[in-house]
């Protein structure tokens, strides 16, 4: 397919500079069960509808040539939710890997996925397992699924791997490096993100990707995420390309150039 063909033709008032796209979008998909209660639903009715926006941001971002998409899907502290709930929602990660396979293998994208898999129901690990495998030499966008993922547990886990390497004499704490962490993490090998979405009004991280936010982008809606589609995607990423990255450093390259940067 066509790289940024779809998408910018269907929506001529965003001004979206293909060059210049954050290689990595991440996005806190909340706003679920206020989206159902709104409507005097069930809270899982808006988690049904999320799908849709799911499927619809992951192909509009492929289209676009953005490289990343990581999706907070399910935290660690969302396992405290109601059962039904839960169930509901397992159900649902089940289905849509189920439901999407062909349509990922399609468009040539490749699904991973970051959080403790081993909380989650043997039905959705094997699936999952299968999705990832079967993606796995696809050579489009990157899907990351954060699924049971929490940002603090991620960084404990890779303090305890460097720790259990320094008590085994493979590396002293002087080798121990931003580098070093960054690997060690589920993120390890993946750019950090360059863009971060929250929808539903919420401007909090709620435990999501903590170390690898540092110099992200935050860009916060108070659209619902069943609501949030492709237009809206575009907004977030057009609202990107306004900002000036700086990294602490001071700004002579004019907007966003830093990325680019980044991105070498
Ligand atoms: C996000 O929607 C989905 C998950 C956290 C799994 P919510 O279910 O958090 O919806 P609100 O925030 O209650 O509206
Ligand atoms: C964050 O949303 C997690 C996901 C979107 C998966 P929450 O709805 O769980 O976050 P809080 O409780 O509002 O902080
Ligand atoms: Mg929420």
């Amino acid at each position: 397919m066509e790289p940024h063909s779809l998408p910018l033709n269907e929506f001529p008032n965003l001004s979206l500079d293909p060059a210049r796209l954050p290689r990595h979008v991440a996005i806190v998909m909340d706003g679920n069960g206020r989206w159902a209660l709104k409507r005097g639903l069930n809270r899982c009715e808006g988690h049904r509808r999320g799908k849709d926006s799911v499927r619809a941001v992951v192909e509009t971002a492929n289209e676009l040539g953005i490289q990343y998409l990581t999706l907070f899907a399910f935290s660690n502290e969302n396992w405290q939710r109601p059962k039904g709930e839960v169930r509901f929602l397992m159900q649902l990660f089940y289905r849509y890997l189920i439901t999407e396979s062909k349509r990922l293998m399609k468009r040539d994208i490749r699904v991973i996925a970051i959080g403790e898999m081993s909380r989650l129901p043997g039905q959705v690990r094997r699936v999952l397992a299968d999705t990832i495998s079967r993606t796995a030499s696809n050579r489009g966008m990157t899907v990351v699924l954060a699924l049971s993922y929490g940002g603090r547990q991620d960084v404990v886990g890779a303090a305890r791997r460097i720790a259990a390497a320094v008590a085994a004499g493979r590396v002293t704490p002087e080798q121990v490096d931003e580098a070093m962490v960054e690997r060690e993490l589920m993120t390890g090998g993946i750019p950090n993100p360059d863009l971060l979405i929250r929808t539903s009004g919420e401007l909090r991280l709620s435990n999501f990707l903590l170390f690898q936010l540092a110099y992200t982008e935050l860009y916060f809606t108070d659209t619902l995420w069943p609501d949030f589609r492709e237009h809206d995607l575009l907004k977030a990423i057009t609202a990107y390309q306004m900002r000036t990255r700086r990294f602490g450093m001071v700004n002579e390259g004019g907007l966003i150039s830093l990325s680019a940067a980044n991105q070498a």
